[in-house]
């Protein structure tokens, strides 16, 4: 009998584990590598254009201005982070990354749902290239709609879709 509950609280954590062990923040300057060597390595291992060129400077202004907020867990460092610009009662979604490792494990949606409670905009904006699917199918999980087209916005022949959710 006891067995039998030991093994279903066994189960009952590895299933909560994302949960107990993830833990949302903005990010702080000493935070730097670990933004930069997640972007470098989900940058180059991806086909398209994932939301312009960031380089250390550009991090340490966003980090600065608290435009970043993450997901950590003790075991693997930063799992996850969002960068966004606040355009008076708007919010433009910037970039978006999970660690390639642990996509599709749900820390993404909880990072932004916090930042949507937090945050609290009219209208959440992004932009994401037109055949990023991965990303479109994420953001219409998350009751993105597409609102418009912008032509070009990677470099030529490179369109994004313009997507919006209101907040
Ligand atoms: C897009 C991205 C940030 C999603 O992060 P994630 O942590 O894997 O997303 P989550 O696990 O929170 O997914 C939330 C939901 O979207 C779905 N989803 C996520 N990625 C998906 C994919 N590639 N295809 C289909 N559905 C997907 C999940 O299955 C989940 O659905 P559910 O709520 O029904 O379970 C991640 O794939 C990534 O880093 N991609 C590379 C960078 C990029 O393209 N960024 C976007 C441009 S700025």
């Amino acid at each position: 009998m006891s067995c039998r509950i030991n093994i279903k609280l066994e189960t009952l954590c590895q299933k909560q584990s994302l949960k107990i062990l993830s833990k949302i923040r903005y990010l702080k300057s000493s935070d730097i590598e670990a933004i930069y060597e997640l972007y470098r390595k989900v940058k180059s291992a991806y086909l398209w254009p994932i939301g312009g060129d960031w380089q250390i400077p550009q991090f340490l202004q966003v980090i600065e201005k608290k435009q970043v907020i993450g997901s950590f867990s003790q075991q693997n460092g930063l799992l996850s982070f969002v960068i966004f610009k606040r355009l008076d009662d708007d919010c433009d979604i910037l970039l978006i990354i999970t660690q390639s490792e642990r996509q599709k494990q749900g820390y993404m949606k909880e990072l932004l749902t916090t930042l949507m409670k937090q945050e609290k905009a009219k209208t959440y904006f992004v932009e994401v290239h037109e055949k990023n699917i991965g990303a479109i199918e994420f953001y219409k999980k998350l009751s993105f709609e597409q609102v418009g087209m912008r032509k070009d916005f990677y470099g030529q022949g490179q369109n994004a879709y313009l997507l919006a959710k209101k907040g």
